[in-house]
């Protein structure tokens, strides 16, 4: 086996493998105010960004050839009906509108859910204590309808209710944005590796846990019930969540369906990259790029990534 190892040009003739910028996504918090870039504590190299912030940053993404970004809001203000979720006037309805202004050929893609929007940190209407399943589905078609209008190119459900593509479909649909597709975060794990997000997005639940609605990390099968369930509902494109701890889900929904497949290497396991590196215990790059590799290898077409900028910019 060695002979062929033995060289760089031997072993880029027969690496299986590539990575492509244009296949990762860029994700980006977006606040309200001017001249914001408030880096987060936990998450170096990313910053919550006021809008003009934002859209230079989402330059930068286009020139290095990022394929996309993924757009996260953090309003001004939190209530129990999180209704800067579905407002024509949000803060990621405004920040879409000047984003696909100034690079109009920059594939937009929102996160649609409630955390960051509800006083309460959880993805849904509360009804006696519980999120509210159908309730909640009201919410969503009205966001994601919302930011189709404003310009979204795909719009893309985290809040892991049931029912919620279909509900966003015909919404979309009877809204005249039949052609807006839908990435579906079809299987999210319940995992502590969203703790520096949830600084990032101010998110965090008040009381309790998403284990009501999020999955147990336990559970394979379940996994690929809910990715059928989703692509049952209309989703278009299906997404991992988290990906380094799940590649087997991955392997799985990449062998069993040919539909685009996302994978969301998320904030926990960005930070434990960053950390480790900080303390000279690791090669930031060379953890990176490996990563980014395991995720592409196990089958993922696109991944979601807080390394996009420095991962595409070392590709070029
Ligand atoms: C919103 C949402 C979360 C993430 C993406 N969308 C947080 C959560 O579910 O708690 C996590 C992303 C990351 O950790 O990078 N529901």
């Amino acid at each position: 086996m060695r002979r062929l190892r033995a060289t760089e040009p031997l072993r880029t003739l027969v690496r299986e493998t590539h990575l492509e910028p244009s296949q990762f996504i860029f994700p980006l918090f977006v606040c309200p105010g001017r001249g914001v870039r408030r880096e987060i504590g936990s998450m170096p190299g990313n910053y919550q960004l006021s809008i003009e912030e934002a859209v230079r940053e989402a330059a930068e993404a286009a020139d290095l050839g990022v394929g996309g970004i993924l757009l996260f809001g953090i309003p001004d203000h939190k209530d129990e009906s999180a209704s800067e979720a579905y407002a024509e006037d949000g803060i990621v309805q405004r920040a879409l509108r000047a984003i696909k202004q100034a690079v109009p050929d920059l594939l937009a893609i929102t996160d649609v859910c409630n955390c960051e929007y509800t006083s309460h940190g959880h993805c849904g209407k509360i009804v006696d204590g519980q999120v509210d399943n159908d309730a909640t589905l009201e919410w969503l078609a009205k966001a994601a309808v919302s930011h189709a209008r404003a310009g979204a190119d795909m719009v893309a459900p985290s809040d892991m209710m049931d029912g919620r593509v279909g509900a966003i479909r015909r919404a979309l649909d009877s809204a005249g944005y039949p052609n807006t597709p839908i990435l579906s975060y079809a299987a999210k794990f319940a995992s502590v590796f969203y703790g520096p997000f949830r600084e990032a997005a101010e998110s965090a639940p008040q009381f309790g846990d998403r284990r009501g609605y999020q999955m147990d990390p336990a559970n394979g099968r379940e996994a690929l019930r809910e990715i059928e369930l989703d692509l049952e509902e209309g989703a278009d494109m299906i997404m991992v969540k988290p990906a380094m701890p799940y590649l087997d889900i991955i392997r799985q929904a990449r062998d069993r369906w040919d539909v685009p497949l996302a994978a969301y290497q998320v904030s926990g396991e960005f930070s434990m990259i960053m950390a480790a590196a900080r303390n000279g215990w690791i090669d930031c790059q060379r953890a990176m790029l490996e990563s980014l590799i395991a995720i592409r290898r196990a089958g993922a077409d696109i991944t979601i990534t807080y390394f996009a900028k420095q991962a595409a910019a070392l590709l070029r």
